[in-house]
């Protein structure tokens, strides 16, 4: 069903209709490194789209390659064919981009089909990155089955207490620690941060103090005193490490995600495969934290791929844990109007 208020959209040169926004709204509920959604869609006609990447929206400190620019473009794409789905439409994907700095992503098509099983959107909607809280209890046998069941060769689990497990906890802080101390890799998050609702309404993208889950007289403070700067000081480095070690010793175990090769349609793929488990881990009150520093700085992502024999390029570093209570999405997204080239 659709929302009541649900109009069409006038673009200059296209009409969106009320179904399309919508779906394009949910993909655009896909997580992205820093929030930065680098994507966007160039309007062909109805229901025929090109999925694009937006290089304003590039981190081209902390992803030089833009690996995971299209890591979080495959995740836009899984949850475009999910919502899709739940409208009654099947959908085409063709790729488009022969590097990860192509614009053109991929070409997609949708045609309305009868008898598709249905796709229950309500996932999408819920889906977050919870940082804290995390219990230690490990991750139930039949949960893990459940979580990687088809995708056995490219989801893995690591357990609490193995000697993996260690190694990810101790370098994952190790990773953070020579991120905070490098003045470019703060300066690009800086420019990602929005202390202020001011600033909420005016990018809808970005770290905001409820997505940093900083709580209570902490996250009242930063909402109304800090700014940009701030992010700069050693101060907030210090607060960013204690967080980061406490995260860490708290989990039911950890995710890797992997890909055969490193082409464009493999990290859309395991974008995807991604998006697929992220999408999944709520309704058994499981928690997912992508942390993906070892992968951003290249002499600890080859020690991961000596140290964690799994075969394949892990392209994903995901906590996950119980938790007790599960928060409600917080996380800005921006209107579909802003996103639509006609
Ligand atoms: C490719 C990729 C890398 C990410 N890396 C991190 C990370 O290292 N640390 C972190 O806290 N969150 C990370 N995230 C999660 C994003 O920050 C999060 O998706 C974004 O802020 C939007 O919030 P939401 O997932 O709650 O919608 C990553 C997400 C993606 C797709």
């Amino acid at each position: 069903m659709l929302r009541s208020d649900a109009v069409p959209v006038y673009l200059p040169g296209a009409v969106l209709r009320p179904v399309e926004r919508e779906i394009l709204y949910l993909a655009s509920l896909a997580p992205s490194g820093h929030n930065t959604q680098p994507w966007f869609v160039k309007y062909i006609e109805p229901f025929h789209w090109i999925v694009c990447s937006d290089r304003t929206r590039w981190l081209p400190v902390l992803d030089p390659n833009q690996r995971e620019t299209i890591l979080s473009i495959g995740a836009f794409l899984q949850n475009l064919r999910y919502a899709a789905r739940h409208f009654g439409y099947s959908c085409a994907m063709d790729l488009s981009a022969r590097s990860n700095q192509d614009e053109n992503i991929a070409i997609v098509q949708l045609k309305p089909t009868a008898n598709l099983t249905s796709y229950d959107i309500s996932g999408i909607k819920n889906r977050r990155t919870v940082r804290s809280g995390y219990l230690d209890d490990p991750l139930r046998k039949a949960d893990v089955n459940y979580l990687i069941n088809g995708e056995k060769a490219f989801v893995h689990f690591i357990p609490c207490g193995s000697r993996e497990y260690k190694w990810l906890e101790r370098y994952t802080l190790e990773a953070n620690r020579i991120q905070m101390l490098r003045g470019p890799i703060m300066e690009e998050l800086s420019a990602w941060v929005r202390f202020s609702s001011k600033e909420i309404e005016r990018h809808h993208d970005g770290f905001t103090v409820d997505s940093m889950e900083i709580n209570g007289f902490e996250g009242w403070y930063a909402r109304h005193f800090l700014d940009k700067a701030d992010v700069l000081k050693s101060s907030f480095a210090e607060k960013s490490i204690d967080k980061v070690s406490d995260q860490v010793s708290h989990s039911g175990g950890w995710m890797l995600i992997t890909s055969t090769d490193e082409s464009v349609k493999k990290l859309l793929e395991a974008g995807m495969r991604m998006q697929r488990l992220f999408l999944k881990v709520r309704e058994k009150g499981i928690a997912m934290h992508p942390m993906t520093q070892i992968l951003e700085e290249p002499a600890l992502h080859q020690s991961a791929h000596r140290f964690i024999k799994v075969g394949h390029h892990i392209q994903f570093i995901l906590r996950v844990g119980y938790l007790k209570k599960y928060p409600p999405p917080v996380s800005p997204r921006r209107p579909v109007e802003t996103f639509i080239k006609a």
